[in-house]
This record gives structure tokens, C-alpha cells and sequence, in this order.
């Protein structure tokens, strides 16, 4: 602890200081033996070998051992009521296409088409027009474009909230699939019996000038995953929301016709809190 007391910097020294408290403690308290010290910087090393620009095992680990969420929790204090924020995960890019409202995601994305509609308000209940809505989901195998070779553009886009602050877009019913664990942290995951698989969501970033940018996901009640467990824990109750499907001969809310496949749709108005001061 005394190593760090020299540190200029007042929050270094308190990260480091914690950081090797914690550390020290958790040696202690499990007896840690020589081997396995040796197998946890074997695992180190593993996932540091995996890491590229694409691949990041060290944000998985994060993910896995809920790190990211408590990361979240102790950013995102609760505001009012603003909707809440969960994992970002590994799976954004930058260059999605622009739609617009009313506007489809899937861009040749396999899956039941759904309607995703609401609002983007403030804490005080008014609207935010032009809010910046990113969305993304994987495909019904459980894949998002960029796990695929052949640099397809599918299943994200952005759009923008109305003046009135209503957005709406087709996007795809969302299904379970697994994060990567054909890697240590995979290997970890197989080791201790837990699973792989998330409970089945459709990500969102929003982001508005002056209010908080939000990371989240809707998540579909009654997935059964969501009972057996979120392998990075990102769901909270007040994200889950109905997927409704929809009876044979529905119209659709633009005349699409998908009777041939079926459709379902849901509602999620976001609540964005102030940005920090
Ligand atoms: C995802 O939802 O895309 C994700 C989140 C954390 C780890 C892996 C994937
Ligand atoms: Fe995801």
C-alpha cells in the first residue's frame, strides 16, 4: 500500500491502493496455491492472445463476472424516472446506415419482422425531437452482420425522434444467442457450468445534446432465457417489454404486407435524464 503513497495523483493513488487491498485480501481469503496463480495468468495471457480489433475477451470477462454491470450501476445514478442503462456489449459500429422513421433495421436480416415504436422525453415529460436513435440485434441464428465474413450491413441502422419525439422502425423480434465463447472466457463459462446465451434483446443508444446518452436494450417478456439467466447480466425489470404478435390479417402500420410471415410489435419510450453537470 505504502508503494503508492508517493503518487501525485490523488485518484490513481485511491484506484491502486483499493485495487491492491482487494487483491491482497482475495489471495488470502482463497489460499490462492502457486498453480493457480500460474493458471489465472495462463487465462490472462489466453484472452490477451484472443484480443484484436474485432475480438475483445477482456471486455467478455468484464461482462461475465457482471463487472460492466456494476460499472453501470455507480455511472448511471437513477434519475427520476429515466429509463435505465445496461451493457453496451461488443457489437456497435460507428457507420450503420440512416433511416428513417417508419424506416427497416433488417437490411436482409433473417427473423419475424417486428414494429418497434415510442417516444424520447425528458424527465419533465417533454418531447425530445432529434434525438440520435441507434439500434442493432442479431439475426434469428443469433448473429449479428459483423460475426459473418462477407461485410454484410444488416440487423442496425439510426434514425432520428420526430418533433413530437416519437420514432418508430421495423426491426426483428428478437431471439437468444450466445456472446463469443469459443475463447478462455468460453472455456471459463463451460468450466463452471454456467451458460453462455443472453436473454434475447434489441439494442439502443440514444443520444441528445444536454441529456445523458443512454445505452440499453429492450428484452422480450417471456423469453424463457430470461428465467435461466443473462449470461452478462444486463436485464432489469423495467426493460422487459411485450413483443405482441400479431393475429393473420392485421393491418400493419404502413400497409407492409407480411401476412405470409406474421409480425409482431412493441413500445418502448425512452426517458433520457439531464446530461452530467
Ligand atoms: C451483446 O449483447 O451484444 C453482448 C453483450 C456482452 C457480451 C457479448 C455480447
Ligand atoms: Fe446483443
Amino acid at each position: 500500500m505504502a508503494s503508492f503513497d508517493g503518487c501525485t495523483d490523488p485518484r490513481l493513488k485511491q484506484v491502486m491502493q483499493s485495487l491492491t487491498r482487494h487483491l491482497h485480501a482475495f489471495i488470502r481469503d482463497v489460499r490462492l496455491t502457486e498453480k493457480e496463480w500460474e493458471a489465472g495468468i495462463g487465462f490472462l495471457t489466453a484472452a490477451g492472445h484472443i484480443t484484436d480489433d474485432k475480438r475483445q475477451e477482456f471486455v467478455l470477462l468484464s461482462d461475465v463476472f457482471g463487472a460492466s454491470m456494476q460499472t453501470i450501476a455507480v455511472n448511471n445514478e437513477a434519475q427520476g424516472n429515466a429509463t435505465e442503462a445496461t451493457v453496451f456489449g461488443p457489437f456497435f459500429v460507428e457507420d450503420a446506415p440512416r433511416i428513417p422513421i417508419g424506416g427497416d433495421i433488417a437490411g436482409g436480416a433473417t427473423g419475424q419482422p417486428c414494429w418497434i415504436e415510442g417516444t424520447v422525453t425528458d424527465l419533465a415529460g417533454h418531447p425530445v425531437p432529434n434525438a440520435r436513435i441507434e439500434v442493432w440485434e442479431a439475426d434469428e441464428d443469433g448473429f449479428y452482420d459483423v460475426q459473418y465474413t462477407d461485410a454484410r450491413v444488416a440487423g442496425r441502422a439510426y434514425l432520428y425522434s420526430d418533433a413530437e419525439g416519437k420514432y418508430a422502425f421495423w426491426g426483428l423480434t428478437p431471439t437468444p444467442y450466445p456472446i463469443p465463447h469459443d475463447g478462455p472466457v468460453g472455456q471459463l463459462l463451460a468450466s463452471v457450468g454456467r451458460s453462455p446465451v443472453r436473454a434475447s434483446h434489441l439494442h439502443f443508444m440514444v443520444t441528445a445534446p444536454s441529456l445523458r446518452t443512454l445505452v440499453t436494450h429492450i428484452f422480450v417478456e417471456g423469453d424463457p432465457q430470461l428465467a435461466i439467466g443473462d449470461s452478462v447480466f444486463g436485464v432489469k425489470d423495467s426493460l422487459i417489454k411485450r413483443f405482441e404478435p400479431q393475429a393473420p390479417g392485421t393491418p400493419t402500420p404502413d400497409g407492409r404486407d407480411l401476412d405470409s410471415v406474421g409480425w409482431a410489435r412493441t413500445r418502448f419510450d425512452i426517458v433520457l435524464a439531464p446530461a452530467d453537470a
